[in-house]
């Protein structure tokens, strides 16, 4: 299994380019069920999460087509919706095939995804709201089995915010008869993006970006070409790891918009942003001063950068207090983080950490995608060298981490 090896100490420097959004280019993937016509996206990254979902959906019928950054999806004759357990286990984002398969084959059979390292996070609202425009629903032997006819318009409200949700019924809705109306929508700018692109393929879908989102349903949608957003996760990672490193970097083919909260915390701290429209630049201080946070739905502060921002305060001047509250169990990278040398207390959904004026390499494990990124900044800022096990889960949500930190000026080698 691939490690990473690190040999923290180096200022990070110069420019890289962002990569598309994974958690756009999943759903808006998705997106290409609805139609019996080509839908051609451009920035695509290429990352394992990805690759499971071309996978999965060219077992159900869809062609698929793969150059670079460029994806290709011709679902005119589906044949299968099923999405087995093995796939929706490795990653969760497959059960946004639940909503467009029902739309437009009348059927989906898709695994229960499980609970996974951050939590339970179950799908009932993804099936309350299929229900509520007229879907059989039948949980059973692990599968969520989904059938109608025709789905009816409804007006839906989820009992939380929920991204994929949100995003599922609202692919779903695009093929429906009459109005749907879906309350308490996620804000992310990632639904935006999936309503963006449904639009483009002739969709009617407006309020996307607020809590209330309206979609009228059309007969069908027809084939588009779309771009997909920049990943705002993956910017404010690079950001983080510049900013322990003490370090001075230019993000390009992104945007600060989609990051306001971040870029504010990171200023906080002592950074100095510069935004362009489609870059943005960071200068670090010698030393960070810590920032408290606390993760809730968009625009307030993305539980996605909660552990970047752990492993920035565990070096920072002061304390800085963390409060999760988008999943129960998202701190399992706070005793690998401890293992380096970190002073972090948790209580609960309360994370306290003192900055320390500096970190130890040590060897750590992975235990999710965004705990990985916070092991790595860790890594780039403790003394010595840190090895980072269990990387397949960097590999799901991070393009050519190294290449690009490696750019940057770190020491970071993919070692078996
Ligand atoms: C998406 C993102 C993930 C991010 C998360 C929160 C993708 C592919 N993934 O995940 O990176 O961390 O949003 O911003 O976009 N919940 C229920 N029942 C449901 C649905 C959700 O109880 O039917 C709960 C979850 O357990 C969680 C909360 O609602 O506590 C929010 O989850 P949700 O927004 O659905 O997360 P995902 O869409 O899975």
């Amino acid at each position: 299994m691939d490690k990473l090896l690190i040999a923290g100490g180096r200022r990070l420097e110069g420019e890289i380019a962002i990569s598309g959004a994974k958690n756009a280019a999943l759903p808006i993937l998705c997106a290409a069920l609805l139609a019996a016509e080509p839908l051609v996206l451009l920035n695509v990254p290429q990352l394992n999460d990805i690759g499971t979902m071309l996978k999965l959906l060219a077992q159900m019928g869809v062609k698929v087509k793969r150059e670079g950054a460029t994806v290709i999806l011709d679902a005119r004759e589906l044949d299968n919706p099923l999405a087995p357990y093995e796939l929706v286990k490795t990653m969760r984002a497959a059960v946004l095939v639940l909503g467009p398969l029902v739309a437009r084959m009348g059927h989906a059979k898709v695994s229960l995804p499980g609970g996974c390292a951050i939590g339970a996070r179950p799908v009932d609202q993804h099936i309350k709201g299929l229900q509520a425009m007229g879907a059989e629903v039948h949980v059973e032997h692990g599968y969520i089995d989904a059938k109608c006819v025709k789905l009816k318009g409804a007006r839906l409200f989820t009992d939380m915010v929920t991204v994929t949700g949100t995003e599922n019924l609202m692919m779903a809705a695009c093929l429906a008869t009459g109005e749907t109306v879906i309350e308490n929508a996620a804000r992310e700018p990632e639904v935006v993006d999936l309503a963006n692109c449904l639009n483009a393929m002739g969709a009617q879908i407006s309020g996307a970006g607020t809590d209330v989102i309206r979609i009228r349903g059309v007969d069908k949608l027809h084939g588009a070409t779309y771009r997909i957003m920049p990943d705002r996760i993956e910017t404010g990672t690079y950001l983080c790891a510049a900013a322990v490193t003490g370090g001075s970097v230019r993000l390009t083919g992104t945007s600060a918009s989609y990051l306001d909260i971040v870029v504010d915390k990171l200023m906080d701290a002592g950074c100095e942003i510069t935004t362009e429209r489609d870059a943005i630049a960071l200068t670090a201080p010698a030393r960070l001063k810590a920032v408290s946070l606390r993760t809730a739905p968009y625009p307030a502060f993305p539980t996605d950068m909660q552990a970047q921002f752990m492993a920035l305060n565990c070096v920072a001047d002061g304390t800085a207090m963390i409060r999760e509250t988008i999943f129960e169990n998202r701190y399992m990278h706070a005793v690998e983080l401890i293992r380096l040398g970190a002073d972090i207390k948790i209580d609960g959904n309360t994370a306290v950490v003192t900055g320390m004026p500096k970190l130890q390499g040590a060897s750590v494990m992975a235990t999710d995608l965004r705990a990985s990124a916070s092991l790595v900044i860790a890594g780039l800022v403790a003394e010595g060298e840190t090895l980072v096990d269990r990387i397949y889960h960097l590999d799901r949500g991070y393009e050519r981490l190294e290449e690009k930190l490696g750019a940057l000026g770190a020491s970071v080698k993919r070692v078996n």
